[in-house]
């Protein structure tokens, strides 16, 4: 019986779809507690416990840490970057809020471990754009990267307070067959394979030269267990670790897909995602998150995209 009892807010999100599924493996689907304020995947919603929660509520945080004697939890809870440029004041109620009530959890006792997911948001357009290096600039322009910045202090700042063993990685644009796209302004890269797969074309929101760094989800699941697995001691990084996959730009994933679908046509129409996917770095230098938990990716552009579409195709040609 494990003696973990594990709780992961956000569970009907991008990364959250996944992680309660691989959770569930490793401790056994009783002792994953999964919530959102919608219900999930019916795989999330069949394979153990789901209850309705709103992360900006203290009292119910308390409740269901109680209820379940939770020991961990994984807070996914997030508007993503395009999302949050509409609505500033919820991304920050959301995304801030969230984090800070458990922290304060976690500081009363009960919660063991948190990880909290930051991003390569929290770079802007002053940071060095290739290889941007663990420390580097962080003076993001989007209200998701303030968020994304603003919480990673918090995170170093419980922990080197309180003791509170909360970790955290600085995602890449994420791609999965799980969810939805959900905002994000990397989210292109996942809704092309959509299009792909039912149509045979298009409208990317992003210029064909943008290069951003990205990671197929499978690794991004990895790295989030291997760092929560990680001993205490090798953690030498409280507020995120920098975390790398890939690097491409819409044309070379369109090239890649085009392997599979010959007759795939992209065309280009910018939107205001441009501007935020203009601010962020192009590849990332996560030597440190090598060093101190032996981070290593194993997806490369073409093995992700071969895999996206053998995911994908059957859950949308039926
Ligand atoms: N995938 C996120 C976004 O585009 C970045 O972390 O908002």
């Amino acid at each position: 019986m494990s003696k973990e009892k594990i709780w992961v807010i956000g569970a009907s999100g991008q990364i959250g779809s996944d992680l309660v599924v691989e959770l569930r493996k490793i401790y056994g689907g009783a002792n994953v507690i999964a919530s959102d304020i919608k219900e999930a995947s019916e795989e999330v919603m069949q394979g153990g416990p789901f209850e309705h929660f709103d992360v900006c509520s203290v009292d119910e945080i308390s409740h269901i840490v109680k209820k379940y004697k939770i020991t961990e939890v994984y807070n996914l809870a997030a508007l993503l970057s395009g999302t949050a440029e509409k609505d500033p004041r919820f991304a920050w109620r959301l995304n801030m809020n969230g984090l800070f009530n458990i922290l304060n959890v976690a500081r009363e006792g009960f919660v063991k471990k948190v990880f909290w997911p930051s991003s390569i948001a929290v770079f802007g357009p002053t940071t060095q754009k290739e290889n941007t290096p663990q420390v580097a600039v962080t003076e993001p322009n989007t209200v998701y990267g303030i968020t994304k910045i603003a919480g990673e202090r918090w995170c170093e700042w419980f922990h080197d307070k309180y003791n509170i063993d909360v970790r955290s990685v600085r995602y890449p644009g994420l791609i999965g067959y799980k969810a939805l796209p959900g905002g994000g302004t990397t989210d292109y890269a996942v809704d092309i394979f959509y299009h792909a797969i039912q149509q045979k074309n298009y409208e990317c929101f992003l210029s064909a030269d943008t290069k951003l760094p990205m990671m197929y989800m499978p690794d991004g699941i990895r790295a989030t267990l291997d760092l929560m697995h990680a001993p205490q001691k090798d953690i030498s990084v409280r507020s995120s670790y920098n975390l790398a996959g890939m690097t491409f730009d819409p044309k070379i994933i369109h090239e890649s897909i085009k392997r599979h679908y010959p007759d795939f046509k992209v065309n280009y129409k910018t939107d205001f995602r441009q501007g935020i996917a203009d601010s962020w770095p192009q590849s990332i230098d996560d030597s440190v998150a090598t060093r101190d938990w032996g981070w290593k990716p194993e997806y490369d552009l073409d093995s992700m995209v071969d895999d996206m579409i053998v995911k994908l195709k059957p859950k949308l040609i039926k």
